[in-house]
């Protein structure tokens, strides 16, 4: 008896884990539209999410998800390769700009 009563706290505890590990919206947006270019700590076609939030500001960030073609040239790049997410609305790019952000300092 007293185990039963174990074994349902345990799965419980699970269950409660697992629900607090879902990933957040900038993270399910980052996996749809970025990560065949980016990834979030390594260097990939695109710069790493990490290096990005070690140099840039949120507007700057938001700028070039929205608009590359405008901000390719004040970023330093000699050309855009990077398409335009035009049709994110401003909370995807807010969702997306702040999980960017949280890769700063990160090792
Ligand atoms: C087709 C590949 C591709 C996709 C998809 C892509 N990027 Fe990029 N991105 C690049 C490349 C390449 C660069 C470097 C600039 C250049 O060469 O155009 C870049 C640059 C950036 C920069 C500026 C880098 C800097 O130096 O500050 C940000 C911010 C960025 N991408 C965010 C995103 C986000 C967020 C997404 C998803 C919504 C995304 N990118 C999707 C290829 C891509």
């Amino acid at each position: 008896m007293k185990r039963g009563i174990g074994f349902a706290a345990i799965t419980l505890l699970a269950l409660t884990v697992s629900a607090a590990a879902e990933p957040s919206a900038g993270e399910r947006y980052f996996k749809e539209y970025c990560w065949g270019c980016h990834h979030q700590t390594a260097e990939a076609f695109g710069p790493s999410f990490r290096s990005i939030a070690d140099k840039r500001t949120p507007a700057q960030i938001m700028a070039q998800i929205a608009d590359p073609e405008h901000t390719y040239k004040s970023l330093g790049y000699a050309r855009n390769s990077m398409p335009a997410f035009a049709d994110l609305n401003a909370s995807q790019l807010k969702a997306l700009t702040d999980y960017i952000l949280s890769f700063k300092d990160k090792k």
